[in-house]
């Protein structure tokens, strides 16, 4: 099999957007089918990509090696990685983490849905990764009226590449995201195609009042969502979120803390206590539960132990908070029906009782999901708020 037969890509291509279709929930707009006809996503991705297998761990698939693999990534609904590791791919594959990638295609269209573009408006992207969605953006709107940004110059690179051989040519600039791009502000969109913690305020002031800025979400308790934001004429930003997408965190937002190297010291000493919060109610419960709490509980983050070590602990919930300063532990005994479990505290925080905190405060308020919550963005920094912008608290 050749990747080039026309009839071949026409045919990949119509069954890409009827999976997208069935994502949707109705048919690819005709403006959005022709930019995808026009830009087969093939075209956009490097002769070497990685892709999941059954066990999540990414393997390397060459085109020359297995074109049919390769091509069926290309129009799969699948996220397809084109980087590991900011361009230094490990000798072992199971620490390869994903650094660039062509995004899941449903959640392409549904992003460029939920811009809500006319003829003439200027867009903003930040991440061009392979340059495919800028394609898309420059066959709608025309290639002067959209910019991109992709702070890894090697794919920017390939971005421009792979713009060029399909025919289009938006400003592709190398740099950072964060700080947009005001050579060509206004904007009447800015779209973010990696997640961010804070949304930079560049963003804002860059763009039109009135304007819309759409950006993967990443609080960090659960990495995941969408959010939506309207301009004010007054410099700040508002809207809402979905809960329902992940993408990679922008570079420079970067945690990078791993638990026992940066966070919990031999020397510590934690405070003991108990509680009757069931560890799995906080961090094993459905996405929306969970997307309200790391809502309410800003800078805090988990990970799980399934295997302590400790004679009676079958499983130990861990906390910290995102400058590694305070940690907190909770320990499961295997045992369901217990109503209390061991706690242990360190640092200036004491990060259980504000887990705790977000719990009642989510029963309190009627178990709110993600169409309840949202941020609001000044030149100050990010609010989070409950219902409405007035019900706020910083969010860093
Ligand atoms: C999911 S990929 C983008 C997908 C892309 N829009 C496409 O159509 O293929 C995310 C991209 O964001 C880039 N990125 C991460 N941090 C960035 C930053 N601070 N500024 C600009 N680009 C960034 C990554 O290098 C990566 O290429």
């Amino acid at each position: 099999m050749t990747t080039h037969q026309p009839g071949l890509e026409q045919s990949a291509v119509d069954g890409l957007l009827q999976t997208v279709s069935q994502y949707l929930g109705h048919d690819v707009a005709p403006e959005w089918r022709g930019a995808a006809e026009a830009a087969p996503r093939h075209r956009f991705l490097p002769d070497r990509v990685w892709l999941s297998g059954d066990d999540e761990v990414l393997a390397a698939c060459d085109r020359e090696c297995e074109p049919e693999r390769w091509f069926a990534a290309a129009y799969s609904d699948v996220p397809v990685v084109t980087q590991v590791n900011d361009g230094q791919e490990p000798a072992d594959l199971s620490e390869a983490l994903p650094s660039s990638s062509a995004s899941v295609p449903s959640i392409v269209f549904r992003m460029l849905e939920l811009l809500d573009l006319a003829p003439g408006m200027r867009v903003l992207e930040i991440g061009a990764g392979t340059g495919y969605n800028a394609a898309l953006l420059s066959h709608r709107l025309g290639d002067v009226n959209v910019t991109t940004i992709e702070i890894d110059p090697a794919v920017a690179e390939l971005a421009r590449d792979a713009l060029k051989a399909t025919g289009y040519s938006p400003t592709v600039v190398c740099g950072d995201g964060a700080l947009g791009w005001g050579a060509q502000a206004p904007y009447d969109r800015v779209v973010a195609t990696c997640a961010v913690r804070r949304v930079p305020y560049a963003w804002v002031e860059q763009s039109r009042p009135g304007g819309v800025i759409l950006t993967p979400w990443c609080d960090d308790w659960t990495h995941c969502g969408l959010l939506r934001l309207t301009v004010n004429d007054d410099g700040t930003a508002t809207g809402r979120y979905s809960a329902d997408s992940a993408f990679m965190l922008m570079r420079t937002q970067r945690l990078g803390l791993r638990l026992f190297r940066d966070v919990v010291m031999d020397d510590h000493v934690p405070a003991e206590s108990t509680t009757a919060l069931d560890p799995w109610t906080v961090a094993d419960s459905p996405i929306e539960t969970q997307f309200a709490l790391g809502h309410r509980l800003g800078d805090l983050w988990y990970a799980w132990d399934h295997d302590p070590g400790v004679e009676g602990v079958d499983t130990r919930l861990w906390v910290a908070t995102a400058d590694g300063g305070s940690w907190a532990a909770v320990d499961w005994d295997g045992n369901d029906s217990a109503d209390h479990y061991t706690v242990w505290q360190h640092g200036p925080r004491r990060l259980w009782a504000e887990v705790e905190a977000a719990h009642r405060w989510w029963l309190d308020n009627g178990r709110p999901g993600p169409d309840r919550l949202g941020l609001t963005v000044t030149p100050e920094g990010q609010w989070a708020w409950l219902d409405d912008p007035s019900n706020s608290w910083s969010s860093g």
